[in-house]
Order: C-alpha cells, then sequence, then structure tokens
C-alpha cells in the first residue's frame, strides 16, 4: 500500500512511520507547509519526496493519506483527499464536533474511501481482553469506571494550547478515557458534569481547557454505570483506567500509551501480563487489510461520530464553567494546578 504522510509531526516520526516500516508499507512522500524543513524530514527518515499539501493529495501513486495535522485541520485535508480518492487514517480526535464528523461520514460514502481514527490503543491486545472480561461479567456487572490522562506541557507554542487549532485537554487527553469508557459499556454516555479550567482568553485570542474533569453516566441493559475521568496537560504525569465490578477490580495501570513496553491488566486478585508489541503498527496492518477488502473496519465513522456527540457534550460543560471560579490563569508557572 502506498501512503503519504500529512504534516512533519511529531507524531509521523516517533510512531506512524515505524509503524508503516514494520507493515513493510511504501511511504512515497511527505507534505510540509516549509519545503526546506520537509526536505530534512524527509531526508531523515528515507521518505522519497517532501511536497506540499495539495501536492501530496493529488499524487495518483498514492493510495492512503495519513493526516498527522493538528485538530482544526482534520476535516478540510480529510475532505479534500476524499475527494481525490484516497483512504486516510486521521489522527485523533477525528474531528472538532459532530458536524464534523458527519461531513466526513458523507464524503466518505460518496467516495468510497475508508476513514479511520487513530485512536492506537485499541490495537493493543489489552484492550480486547479488557471488553471480554467485562462483558463475560467474569467480575459481575460493571458499575464504576474511572480514568486519569493529564501530564505537564511546558511548551507554549504547542499547537494543543491554541483554541484556533483545536487546542484543550478535553481534545487531547479526554478523548482517550471517553473512547475507552464509551468501548466497555457499550452505550453512550450523559453527561452529568464538567468541571474545568481554562486558559486566560488573551493568550491565543480565546480559551482552551487545560484541566477538566468528567462525570458520565452510561444507562446500560444492567443498570446505570458511572464513569469520571480527569484530563489535563497541566499537572504532572498520570495516566490509568480502572473498573469496578460488583465483585471486584479491573485494571489497566498503562491504558493508553502502551507501545514499546510490558502491560499488565489486574482482575480482581490475579494479574495478566502482555508482551511488548506496536498498536500503531496493528492499526496500520488492520486499515490496510480493510482498504485491500479483506476484512470491515472494526471501528467506522459511526463510532467516531458517538464519541463526538459525547465529546460535544464534555466542551459546552467545559467552557461554562471554570471550577475553581477564579479568573483565568497564565501560563506556564501558574498554570499548576494545586
Ligand atoms: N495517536 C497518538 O498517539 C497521538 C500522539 C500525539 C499526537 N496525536 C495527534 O496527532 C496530531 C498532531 O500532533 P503532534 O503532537 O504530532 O503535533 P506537531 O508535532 O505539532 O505536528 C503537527 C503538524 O501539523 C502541521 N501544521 C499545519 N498547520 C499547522 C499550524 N497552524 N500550526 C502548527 N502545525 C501545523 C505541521 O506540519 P508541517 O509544518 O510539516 O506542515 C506540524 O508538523 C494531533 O491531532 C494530535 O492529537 C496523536
Amino acid at each position: 500500500m502506498r501512503w503519504g504522510i500529512l504534516g512533519a509531526a511529531r507524531i509521523a516520526a516517533s510512531a506512524l512511520i515505524p509503524a508503516l516500516r514494520a507493515n513493510r508499507s511504501d511511504i512515497v512522500a511527505v507534505a510540509c507547509r516549509d519545503a526546506a524543513r520537509g526536505a530534512a524530514f524527509a531526508a531523515t527518515h528515507h521518505i522519497p519526496e517532501a511536497v506540499d499539501y495539495d501536492a501530496l493529495i493529488a499524487r495518483d501513486d498514492i493510495d492512503v493519506i495519513y493526516n498527522a495535522l493538528p485538530n482544526h485541520a482534520h476535516l478540510p485535508w480529510t475532505l479534500t483527499a476524499l475527494q481525490h480518492g484516497k483512504h486516510v487514517l486521521c489522527e485523533k480526535p477525528l474531528a472538532l464536533s459532530a458536524g464534523e464528523v458527519e461531513q466526513m461520514r458523507d464524503a466518505s460514502r460518496a467516495s468510497g474511501r475508508l476513514v479511520l481514527e487513530a485512536f492506537m490503543y485499541r490495537f493493543h491486545p489489552q484492550f480486547d481482553r479488557l471488553c471480554e472480561l467485562v462483558a463475560s461479567g467474569a467480575l459481575g456487572p460493571l458499575k464504576w469506571m474511572r480514568g486519569s490522562f493529564t501530564y505537564a506541557l511546558r511548551d507554549m507554542t504547542d499547537c494543543r494550547w491554541d483554541p484556533a487549532l483545536g487546542g484543550g485537554a478535553l481534545y487531547d487527553l479526554g478523548c482517550y478515557p471517553l473512547s475507552l469508557m464509551r468501548s466497555l459499556a457499550g452505550v453512550e454516555p450523559v453527561v452529568l458534569s464538567v468541571a474545568s479550567r481554562l486558559t486566560e482568553p488573551g493568550l491565543y485570542g480565546g480559551s482552551v481547557d487545560h484541566a477538566a474533569h468528567a462525570v458520565l453516566r452510561f444507562d446500560t441493559a444492567a443498570g446505570p454505570v458511572l464513569g469520571h475521568f480527569d484530563a489535563a496537560f497541566s499537572l504532572p504525569w498520570h495516566c490509568q483506567f480502572e473498573l469496578l465490578c460488583e465483585h471486584g477490580l479491573l485494571r489497566l495501570p498503562i491504558p493508553f500509551a502502551t507501545k514499546g513496553v510490558e502491560t499488565v491488566l489486574q482482575v480482581g486478585e490475579q494479574t495478566e501480563r502482555f508482551a511488548i508489541c506496536d498498536p500503531y503498527a496493528t492499526m496500520v496492518g488492520h486499515f490496510e487489510a480493510a482498504v485491500r477488502g479483506e476484512c470491515a473496519l472494526r471501528f467506522g465513522l459511526d463510532e467516531s461520530l458517538g464519541q463526538a456527540r459525547a465529546m460535544d457534550a464534555l466542551l459546552a460543560g467545559a467552557h461554562a464553567t471554570d471550577a475553581l471560579n477564579t479568573s483565568h490563569e497564565r501560563p506556564p508557572s501558574a498554570i499548576i494546578a494545586p
């Protein structure tokens, strides 16, 4: 399969290019806004050509575009790629709203080309095992889920601080526990509350949520399940996920950033171990198989639409409140939440 990489992004360098190499995929070209930077990126990663965005998408020797752009650019460039007959593996969050995902779904159907939201954590075996355990009721009915994904983002030029580029902690990090909770509950959530902390509006001409805590209810056939999670890039690193079932605890100490590390799943008193693997490579392999028509996409755009609808509700809550009811804060030192 012949790939074009849209954006000389860090995630392309650190995760997707190695995943494509692992699948023996053909990386035809990378696109960059800056010709010199693009050429340097291509040389570093042994990619034959560096071109601009339009030129990459117009090429007829490319089958799949990997969209590694900031969140605000997922919709326009994914639509352009679909219009040019390309399949698209697009970074998470797939879009900025449910309305944008609907546009992608319409364009995907019209073009007959696939789009996959690149939630790589779903391609690690521990995800399947956790889903299987919850569905089997091994520890009794699911009651409670809690997740956390926080870290300290010191680089104030990062696109995550800029509302115009789709910045914010819910888009960047909250999307992971939300996605996992939706997968495990099997129904869409009701957002009960969101407490957030917002950046000073003057920083980038608008605010982003740099920290948020959300409480969700999932009305499953077996009864209501409560989910709550933290997402922040203004706090120290903390990432974990656990579920309380009627008869015990299920816990993933490394729920999302699973590439290249041994992981474990705690099942009550037992511990299950998972060997080192590369979920990005498994994701690429699955997408290529789906593009070749060998299997259906495991996670289609209807799934992404459910995710985006929940995210819309979370963002509405996050921007309606500031948890501490204080003035907006100045980064970087003052943003470390107490
Ligand atoms: N799945 C994962 O594990 C994972 C991990 C990290 C990030 N992500 C996602 O991947 C995407 C990129 O994240 P990243 O951390 O790799 O970001 P990044 O290093 O800043 O790369 C983003 C790229 O977007 C391009 N770009 C286009 N317009 C831009 C603008 N106005 N401002 C800044 N960059 C612009 C730039 O490419 P050129 O300058 O080369 O044109 C830049 O290289 C995001 O959607 C993020 O949520 C996913």
